[in-house]
């Protein structure tokens, strides 16, 4: 897809599909009077005799063959002085997929010209590109029917309203593009089935992207070292599988010397539950529950298209959780790489189990700030549903830091507290801390296991259990938060 930025009349610039706004008040954007000028007044006709409406997400598209403008795609905007970004964002994948339906092969933006409260011409650029990579999205079919053919769109530009805005707009454009092929790959792994995307599907992935792109380099630890390095928390949760467990480093390089950011990706690649086994309706939903590490792929993907100037470690657990002989009973006692003991009063419960080994051995890459990315809680979709994600932290700036990038990214998270109240929960009577303690604030107490292992290092956790993923008919992976992930680490320092 090429993509770039115009500027100038509407009624002037060559393109197979203008798409130019409307609000719900019946008033055209500038961009729609421009054409409606040219049109004789069609527009303003359409919207007097109520075919036009300009609710929001509505689309219509005209074939006008007017002059340089062959078709005119009408996107309603609501109300305008509630046109911000997240309704910018999403009239925009409302479009783009009605574009991809027509025939055009190109069409310029002009939605990027309204007053979009709070933006700029980089972020109008930059969710304008991630909107059509959102839209322009298919599942990898698996399928024995014949693949649907590709929509013919191939170029896609924004228009600003002034000449001078066309370099921060293309910047964002361009990271906008980086972002979008990031969650694309985030997705392509979410929605796998297990039975493809296993933990040595992966380890493959990793090494490949070590191919394609010379800034980044992959390590795999396989089984025999993760006994080496003891790390019975995450061995135990593999037990049961008789797929190898994979520790997944991936390093990005984007800065000399200096200390990196470390995602740390749950990647459960089915969650059966173990032998404390989930009930049937939805299992096949565990199947995303590698998500967080997906989103970990997905950023340093989105990290080396960019030329992210940060370095930056991907380090992803990946493991099934199944029940068998040989897999771990409730009431074990593990003792994890930090050398605290564990209770596994809960087999399902078992995200933090592999979490917690992989935050020890983050401590060798001397990380400047350590963000972990999990479905690790029913209970935090209970807490906020499929729209936030949840953020803690030892450390409320950090906190704020990810709540503001998901505000700018439009994709946003919610920070929750992590009181010393919350910890007493965890006591066990047989090992230093048990894994699950109930549903009494279920998100909360998950982090604060995770706070146990991260003494002395600047760290956040991202629970993403509501937002990985749809659920229903649209059922599929969101590739968030690759947005907000990008948008932290865009804006660090
Ligand atoms: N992968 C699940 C969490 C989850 C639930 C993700 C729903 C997405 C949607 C996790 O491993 C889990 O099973 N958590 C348990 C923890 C409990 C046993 C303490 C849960 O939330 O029920
Ligand atoms: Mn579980
Ligand atoms: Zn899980």
């Amino acid at each position: 897809m090429r993509l770039y930025s115009v500027s100038g009349s509407a009624a002037r610039q060559r393109t197979d599909c203008a798409i130019v706004g409307l609000y719900e008040s019946g008033s055209l954007s500038t961009a729609a009077a421009q054409v409606d000028a040219a049109l004789g007044g069609r527009l303003t006709r359409l919207v007097k005799r109520g075919d036009l409406r300009g609710k929001t997400g509505e689309t219509s598209m005209l074939d006008v063959e007017a002059g340089p403008v062959s078709r005119v795609l009408v996107v309603g905007l609501g109300k305008k002085d509630g046109f911000k970004r997240k309704q910018y964002k999403k009239a925009l994948q409302v479009a783009v997929a009605a574009v991809a339906k027509s025939g055009a092969r190109d069409a310029v933006s002009y939605l990027s010209q309204e007053p979009v409260g709070d933006t700029d011409a980089y972020y109008r650029g930059r969710l304008a590109a991630e909107a059509v990579g959102q839209a322009l999205y298919r599942v990898p079919a698996i399928r024995s029917s014949r693949k649907p053919p590709e929509p013919p769109l191939k170029s896609f530009a924004v228009a600003v309203a002034e000449r001078d805005q066309k370099k921060d707009a293309e910047r964002g454009l361009e990271h906008g593009r980086g972002i979008a092929a990031g969650a694309s790959l985030t997705r392509d792994l979410a929605n796998l089935p297990a039975n493809v995307c296993t933990p040595s599907h992966l380890a493959k992935t990793a090494r490949e992207l070590a191919r394609e792109y010379r800034s980044v380099r992959t390590q795999v630890v396989d089984e025999p070292e993760l006994r080496r390095l003891k790390m019975g928390s995450f061995l135990s949760v593999t037990a049961g599988t008789d797929e190898p467990a994979k520790l997944i480093v991936m390093r990005y390089q984007g800065a000399g010397k200096q200390a990196p950011v470390v995602l740390v990706g749950k990647g459960v690649t089915f969650d059966s539950g173990g032998i404390s086994l989930k009930q049937p309706v939805g299992m096949d939903e565990m199947k995303f529950d590698m998500t967080g590490a997906a989103s970990v792929f997905g950023c340093i993907k989105a990290a080396a298209e960019i030329g992210l100037p940060l370095n930056l470690v991907g380090l992803v657990p990946a493991c099934e959780n199944m029940p068998s002989g040989r897999a771990t009973k409730p009431g074990d006692i593990v003792r994890s790489m930090s050398g605290q003991t564990i209770e596994v009063i809960n087999t399902d419960a078992e995200g933090r189990l592999i979490l917690c080994d992989a935050l020890t051995y983050a401590r060798r890459f001397k990380p400047a700030v350590v963000v972990d990315i999990a479905t690790l809680t029913g209970a935090c979709v209970i807490a906020l549903g499929a729209h936030l994600s949840a953020v803690m932290s030892n450390d409320d700036e950090l906190a704020a830091e990810i709540e503001e990038a998901g505000r700018r990214a439009e994709d946003r998270a919610w920070h929750m507290p992590m009181a010393e109240e919350y910890h007493e929960q965890l006591k066990s009577n047989f090992a230093d801390f048990t894994n699950s303690c109930g549903r009494d604030g279920g998100a909360i107490t998950a982090a604060c296991f995770l706070a146990k292992f991260t003494d002395g290092m600047r760290w956040a956790h991202v629970d993403i259990a509501g937002t990985a993923y749809l659920t229903g008919t649209h059922k599929g992976s969101t590739g968030r938060p690759v947005p907000l992930l990008m948008d932290f680490l865009l804006n660090r320092r």
